[in-house]
């Protein structure tokens, strides 16, 4: 129901302009939860938000339910990568996650469960009252997360959400994460860079090389039930697959940089 048809995506004017992507097609299936991984620079955000609408293609086509996707849209939702950006800074805790729900027109007669329930889900609950700025970072990224979650979006668009979190916390998430999407049966597009992560999460992985030009080299099939050990033979196997896609794709970017 995700469909991703040869997208290209060019930044500046067409002759001269960084060509970010290129060819990238896939089709996302409903329920599932699909990571895309790859270094520093090779296209991971630029294509999440061309599937949020919110970065034109240059050519090519995403579409959602049949619908080419050309501007962000109500279903849907996007975490942002630098947490705190995305915050109401005037509106306490509480507040931040009502104000998503009133946008998202969430019948008002749930809003107090779900607040309870998600600030709960991400130990927030104790800090209702406060602001954004009276939080630690890793607070606010919790509570962007939580926000993200309470409106319950079909497809939810994830751009390295525990990236700043201490790795404690980030496997919490991570559970935390698994249980609501299994609960739901969201779709998730989960950007990372983390090969660990990767493969602790998603139903599939699809490795981009590095631009110009960043396609994907190849989508890994993770058929391995959750929670996963990370000490399994499949860990490593797939671990390793992964570093050897990877491996020379990075030696390839630091030549380039000299
Ligand atoms: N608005 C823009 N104008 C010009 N170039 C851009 C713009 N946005 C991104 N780029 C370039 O496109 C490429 C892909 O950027 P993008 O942010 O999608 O990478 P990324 O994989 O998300 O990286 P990171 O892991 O560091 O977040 C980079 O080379 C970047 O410099
Ligand atoms: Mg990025």
């Amino acid at each position: 129901m995700l469909e991703v048809r040869d997208v290209r995506k060019t930044y500046g004017e067409a002759a001269d302009g960084y060509v970010a992507l290129d060819g990238i097609s896939v089709d996302i299936r409903p329920g599932e939860f699909f990571c895309l991984l790859g270094p520093s620079g090779c296209g991971k955000s630029t294509l999440l938000n061309i599937i949020a609408g919110f970065e034109k293609v240059s050519s090519g086509a995403v579409s959602f339910d049949g619908e080419v996707v050309n501007r962000a849209g109500r279903d849907r939702m996007m975490f942002f990568q630098d947490a705190g950006s995305a915050l109401l800074p005037w509106l306490t805790v509480e507040e931040n996650i009502r104000f998503a729900l009133r946008v998202r027109r969430v019948p008002k007669e749930r809003w107090g469960e779900i607040v309870t329930n998600h600030l709960r889900m991400v130990d927030l609950d104790a800090h209702r009252e406060k602001l954004p700025s009276q939080l630690s970072g890793g607070m606010r990224q919790r509570l962007q997360i939580a926000r993200a979650l309470a409106v319950e979006p079909r497809v939810l668009l994830m751009d390295e959400p525990f990236a700043a979190l201490d790795a404690m916390t980030r496997r919490r998430m991570h559970a935390q994460l698994l249980e609501i999407w299994q609960r739901t049966g969201q779709t998730i597009v989960f950007v990372t860079h983390d090969i660990a992560e990767a493969i602790a999460l998603a139903d599939r992985i699809a490795i981009m090389s590095v631009g110009p030009r960043s396609t994907f080299l190849r989508v890994i099939d993770v058929d391995v039930p959750r929670p996963r050990e990370m000490s399994g033979a499949f860990y490593a196997e797939t671990f390793g697959e992964i570093e050897q896609l990877l491996t020379p794709e990075i030696r390839r970017s630091e030549a380039r940089l000299g």
